[in-house]
């Protein structure tokens, strides 16, 4: 977690919604791989470095990077089916960072010796906050394998290296998956390989003996933007997360200009479908965007 006296983040940077350029037909999809921790790129981040402070007092560490450093696009915060809009902060997440220290100060959540899944991770602050609570696994996914190695990689190893004189934490298995919603689940539930060359990395890999029962906790924020890919991001949740004991917290803003999604489109496809409830745990009218929800979602009883 971050001290006193450093740079710190302003909500003030985040944008009111999504400039989209309109692109004709979207490109193929990028391919599902599994990225090494010690395939990041040793960036500039770490003179990047801001601070991220949350309700409960406590703060986390991001870098900041550009998009037009990593892709050959120009600035953007989306460009449909090529960058998804995780190279930066998006309210939501601060949002579902705030709701999960609620969930876990009232006694309702509990994310020790978890398993748990953030989809759409980009910097990957939810899923850090996980690790940090004593999750066993926590596996961070994003639709760009570019966004892994040069942010959500070097966050983690930044906030996990500073976590480390806190005796409480200890520190989980990781793995970072890129791929679209559409085929990820087979990457996230395949038996994880062998030992990998990755021993020079700080950070533990996922035990090749690690069964994949499916996650206890699923995490994710801004992903309920665009109507076209809710579907897949409710398949990706429902393959995913324990049928029986698993919940699914779900961040975003009611509606999305321009794009079409929003929670309320997102709680459409999965009333549809009708094998999971969800409720909303907490409604964000701050100003500094339209309304922001946070959903809690999981199967409904067999009984
Ligand atoms: C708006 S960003 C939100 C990033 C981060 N959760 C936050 O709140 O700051 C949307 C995220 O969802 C991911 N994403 C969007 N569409 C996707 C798709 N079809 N398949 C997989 N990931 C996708 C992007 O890579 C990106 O990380």
């Amino acid at each position: 977690m971050a001290g006193k006296g450093e740079p710190s983040f302003s909500i003030s940077s985040l944008g009111f919604g999504f400039s989209c350029s309109s692109s004709p037909p979207l490109p193929p999809l990028p391919p599902c791989i599994e990225v090494l921790s010690s395939e990041k790129v040793a960036s500039s981040l770490s003179s990047n470095l801001e601070t991220v402070s949350f309700n409960s007092g406590f703060s986390l560490r991001k870098g900041r990077i550009s998009t037009g450093d990593v892709f050959p696009v120009p600035n953007s915060d989306l460009i449909p089916g090529k960058y998804e809009g995780g190279l930066k902060l998006w309210e939501g997440a601060i949002d579902l960072i705030n709701c999960l220290c609620t969930e876990v100060q009232a006694g309702r959540l509990s994310l020790a010796g978890k398993r748990v899944l953030e989809l759409g991770c980009g910097h990957g602050l939810p899923g850090i906050y996980a690790c940090l609570e004593g999750a066993a696994a926590v596996d961070f996914q994003d639709f760009n394998v570019e966004v892994l190695r040069c942010l959500t990689i070097p966050n983690v190893e930044h906030n996990l290296a500073e976590s480390q004189g806190s005796l409480e934490c200890k520190h989980p298995q990781l793995r970072f998956v890129a791929g679209d919603w559409s085929e990820v689940d087979q990457l996230l539930l395949r038996e994880p390989e062998k030992p990998t060359n990755d021993n020079c990395s700080s950070l533990p890999s996922l035990s090749s003996s690690m069964p994949t029962p499916g996650y206890d906790v699923i995490l994710t924020a801004e992903t309920v933007y665009s109507l076209s890919s809710l579907t897949n991001l409710y398949g990706v949740m429902k393959k995913c997360l324990c049928r029986e004991t698993g919940v699914a917290y779900v961040a975003g803003k009611k509606h999305y200009f321009g794009v079409g999604g929003g929670t309320r489109q997102f709680l459409r496809v999965v009333d549809d479908d009708g094998e999971m409830e969800g409720s909303v745990i907490a409604e964000i009218a701050d100003g500094s965007s339209n309304v922001r929800e946070v959903w809690k979602f999981s199967f409904k009883s067999l009984h």
